[in-house]
Order: C-alpha cells, then structure tokens, then sequence
C-alpha cells in the first residue's frame, strides 16, 4: 500500500509575542524565524519520521525551491510537487509565553492545483492505497470524489476548517482526524461525546480520531465503539504542528498494522514532544526519540 499527501507547502514567519494582537493594535515582537512548514509538509515529514515511505503531491511557487529540498531531506518522495508561477504558499503565525498560537494564510500556490495535475498523480496509484488530505489547497473536493473512485482509502483533516466542506462528500472520507474545535464545528456540539455521536451518526462507515489537547485523545470506529487516550502532560513551548506531528505518527502506526490504541499513545507522544519545542516542521520528533518517550512513561 503506498501513501499519498496530497497537501500544502508554506513557509511559516513565526513571531514570538507578548499577547496575539489585537483590532487596531500595532505590537513589536521580540523574535522571528523562518521555516519550511505548512499542514501537507508537516505530516509529511511526521509519517518520513516515523518510519513511513510518503508520495507527496502539491505546488510551490518560483521561490519554492527551499520547500522541496525540506521534503527531500527526510526522504519524502517529491516527484509530485510541481512549480507554478507567483509566489509559494505561507504562514504568519504568532506564538504567545503560553506556547498558543494563531495563525493567518496565504495561499499562494496551494491554491492553484488543477484537474490535470490531480488525474496525472493518481494515475500512479491504485485501490487501496491511502490519500492524505487537509484543508489548504484547492480541489479538495474533487480529490475526495477522484480518489474514492479509484478506491484508495481517504484520509481527512478538515483543517483549517470551512462551511463549504460540509458540502462535499465526506461520506467517502476512510478516516477522519479533528481537532476539538473542528469536531465543534462539523457537528454544532459542545461536548466531545456528543461531537463523536452526532460525527458518526452523519458518517457511519467512517472512522473518527478526535483530539481533545491536554484531555488526550478519542477514537471511533465503524460500529460505534469508542476508546479514550490520556495525553502525556508536558510544559507546551510552542503548539504549532502539534496536530500535524499526531495525524503523521498516528497513521504510521495504522499502516504499521499497530492497533488502534498503540498507534494512538504512539502519536500523542509524538505530539507531546512536538509542543515541547519551537517551531513547526523542525519540531517533529524522530521514531528514535518518540519510543524513549514512552518508555518513560
Ligand atoms: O499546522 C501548522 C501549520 O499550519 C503551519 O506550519 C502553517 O504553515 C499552517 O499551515
């Protein structure tokens, strides 16, 4: 079975601040860097570091060069990335001293993906095999319908989350992983119970993996049944890539063959290291790091 993210590439300007600014406010902040990141990279980099073989598909723009090369550094296969015109994608993110983030987009050329490029890529791929998708390029929906067709398994984090997606056919999603706020949003529910009741009522022949922060984790199978992970507590530096860094390690650990519940504590340890550290792509633990992580328990 091979993997396919079919995802963004950005280049994140993050900025270390006092507090996120706010309406008609100007704040200086005390720190930037710059770094290869964006949602379709940074899971991509988490399955190459957990030990998975990635086919990632997507565009940069002429000064995409440096995004590429992060992908290929890890091993990523990067045959499928194309160059167009303009600029590539990116991310102004601020990080507060509690480690939170927020964070504004720029499309740049995640948005410009086309039907041609979507029918060249799949080509190479077949039933079974899984696609990886997010919500930062365009055509998601004709991807979903696209790869449903060939029969590859389809695996969606509808993040950063819009209305429009609720119009697409997410009965055809394999798998889906959410955030809290996420599972708000698709379902109209305040609690993560009701949320994963009212997701897999909507969607029953989907799996749902709904992360809760620091109350760990939930998962959803086809009939209903439900199994809870504890997160591991740790001093969160910087959340950017926290979820990136779990959808990675988690679905590693299913193509592993891992049951649910490994792959699970697996990827909240993954992400409990992620937050430790700054950044968003350069924060993503190595297999190595990880399974020291959980052996100390
Ligand atoms: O999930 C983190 C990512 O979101 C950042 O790397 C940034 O590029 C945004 O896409």
């Amino acid at each position: 079975m091979k993997i396919l993210n079919f995802g963004s590439l950005n280049y994140d300007y993050t900025y270390q601040v006092s507090h996120m600014v706010c309406s008609g406010e100007t704040l200086a902040s005390t720190q930037l860097k710059t770094h290869c990141g964006g949602k379709g990279l940074n899971q991509s980099i988490a399955l190459a570091r957990a030990g998975i073989k990635v086919y990632h598909a997507g565009m940069v723009g002429e000064d995409g060069q440096q995004l590429v090369d992060a992908c290929s550094r890890e091993g990523i296969d990067v045959g499928y990335i194309r160059r167009v015109e303009g600029k590539s994608g990116h991310a102004i993110i601020q990080v507060n001293p509690k480690g939170e983030n927020c964070i504004l987009l720029y499309g740049g050329a995640n948005r410009k993906n086309s039907e041609e490029q979507i029918d060249d890529v799949l080509e190479r791929f077949e039933a079974g095999d899984m696609i990886l998708l997010q919500n930062e390029i365009n055509l998601v929906d004709v991807l979903i319908e696209k790869a449903f067709r060939k029969g590859m398994k389809i695996i969606l984090n509808p993040s950063p989350f819009e209305e429009q997606l609720m119009g697409y056919e997410l009965k055809k999603v394999h798998t889906f992983l959410i955030n809290e706020t996420e599972g708000k949003q698709m379902s109209g529910e305040e609690n993560p119970e009701q949320m994963l009741w009212r997701i897999h009522q909507r969607y029953p022949d989907s799996e749902i993996v709904l992360t809760l922060g620091e109350k760990g984790v939930c998962h959803c199978n086809r009939d209903g049944k439900v199994i809870s992970v504890p997160a591991f507590q740790v001093k969160a530096v910087d959340t950017t890539a926290a979820g990136d860094t779990f959808t990675g390690y988690y679905l590693a650990g299913v193509c592993k063959g891992n049951d649910r519940r490994e792959a699970l504590r697996t990827a909240c340890g993954a992400s409990a290291l992620a937050v430790m550290k700054k950044g968003a792509a350069m924060s993503i633990p190595v297999m190595e790091e990880v399974k020291r992580f959980l052996e100390k328990g």
